[in-house]
């Protein structure tokens, strides 16, 4: 039987309740195909705060070192939003575990399914068949330049955006790969205009293009590129961005796929990848149980997919989910004004109703 480490982060807000849908899935396919996943927990976020006064205690990244994939849920606290001038804060270890575990490349698939047309705020007919893969540089940019700060006064901050020409061609590499299996279609999008750094980027991803003449390659300024995404969402396919533009139009692109409880993510580079919801710890609706458990399940299909190699059995997960929406069941954030207040669930009935269709 083959073993595989499975570790869970649930984090802060809703990561509990969403991770639960994400580890019942990962459960089932064990007991169906007979894996042996072992499952493992540690703390990060505000809960590790609290607990132990760092946001990435020592112990979850050593667990996380060690495990094949790690499944988390959510990170951040209102306490923080509220207090600016905290010095020690849940999102830090975040950042900083993508950091030590070099993984460079976020990759956020904006599928629409059939079945959710309505519940987007986009008409249907611009919506219909838009099907997007972002890949999101996660280990460089204004998140981790130098220097980053305050001057002695108070008065002035700072944070640097800065890219090494590595950090760009090794995510350009894996978009263009991606581009090349789809439809040839390559959209890179900077502030080539304004920012030095885009300048790098944009000549780095002329450069790695060439070694696949096949993909058509276009560049766009992000301006454009957050208004072209709701206009006209068909005319993408791979997207190629850095990690801040990334952050922003993949929240914009999530009302593609009709919300944000929607989209899952795969944070992917040297070592063991960390499969995520897009969404954040959502504080209004922690604990109600009424969050959408979707992300977290479709990022344990990723996890199957590409952490275990276990392709048809994370594609039997996706499709799990696709016939629970056909069935009409529906979390709060993808009701439309059609669906009947009984097809409306709480986050553990969705999760009984996708495993029911597993
Ligand atoms: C995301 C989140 C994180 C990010 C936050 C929580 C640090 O918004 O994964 O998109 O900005 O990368
Ligand atoms: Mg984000």
């Amino acid at each position: 039987m083959k073993k595989y480490n499975i570790l869970l982060i649930a984090g802060d807000g809703i990561g509990a309740e969403v991770t639960e849908g994400g580890r019942r899935v990962l459960e089932r396919i064990a007991q169906k195909y007979n894996y042996d996943f072992v499952f493992d927990e540690a703390l990060m976020g505000h809960c590790a705060i609290e607990k132990v006064g760092v946001p990435l205690p020592d112990e979850t990244l050593e667990k996380a070192k060690n495990s094949d994939a790690i499944l988390f849920g959510a990170i951040g606290h209102p306490m923080y939003d509220q207090n600016p001038a905290l010095k020690v804060r849940p999102e830090q270890g975040l950042l900083k575990i993508r950091k030590e575990l070099g993984l460079y490349s976020n990759i956020r698939p904006i599928r629409l399914f059939d079945s959710l047309l309505q519940a987007s705020s986009i008409k249907p007919e611009i919506l219909q068949g838009a099907d997007i893969l972002f890949f999101r540089e996660l280990t460089g940019g204004i998140y981790f330049g130098k220097p980053s700060g305050r001057s002695d006064d108070g008065e002035t901050a700072f944070d640097t955006m800065m890219y090494a020409k590595y950090e760009i061609r090794r995510i350009a590499h894996q978009a263009f790969s991606a581009a090349q299996k789809r439809k040839k279609i390559l959209h890179s999008i900077d502030k080539a205009n304004v920012l030095a750094s885009s300048r790098l980027w944009r000549e780095t991803v002329n450069e790695i293009g060439k070694e696949y003449p096949e993909v058509q390659i276009h560049h766009i300024f992000v301006d454009a590129a957050a208004m072209l995404l709701i206009k006209n969402p068909r005319m993408f396919d791979v997207i190629l961005t850095e990690n801040l533009f990334g952050d922003i139009l993949t929240d914009e692109a999530s009302q593609i796929a009709g919300s944000m409880g929607m989209l899952a993510s795969a944070s992917v580079g040297d070592k063991t990848g960390i499969y995520e919801p897009i969404h954040g710890s959502a504080p209004d609706i922690a604990g109600k149980g009424i969050a959408n458990p979707l992300a977290s399940i479709l990022s344990a299909a990723l996890l199957l997919d590409i952490a275990l190699g276990l392709k048809m059995e994370g594609q039997e997960v996706t499709e799990a989910v696709e016939k629970t929406l056909e069935q009409g069941w529906r979390t709060v954030d993808i009701a439309d004004l059609q669906t009947p207040k009984e097809q409306i669930l709480g986050t553990k009935a969705m999760i009984d109703k996708v495993l029911a269709n597993l």
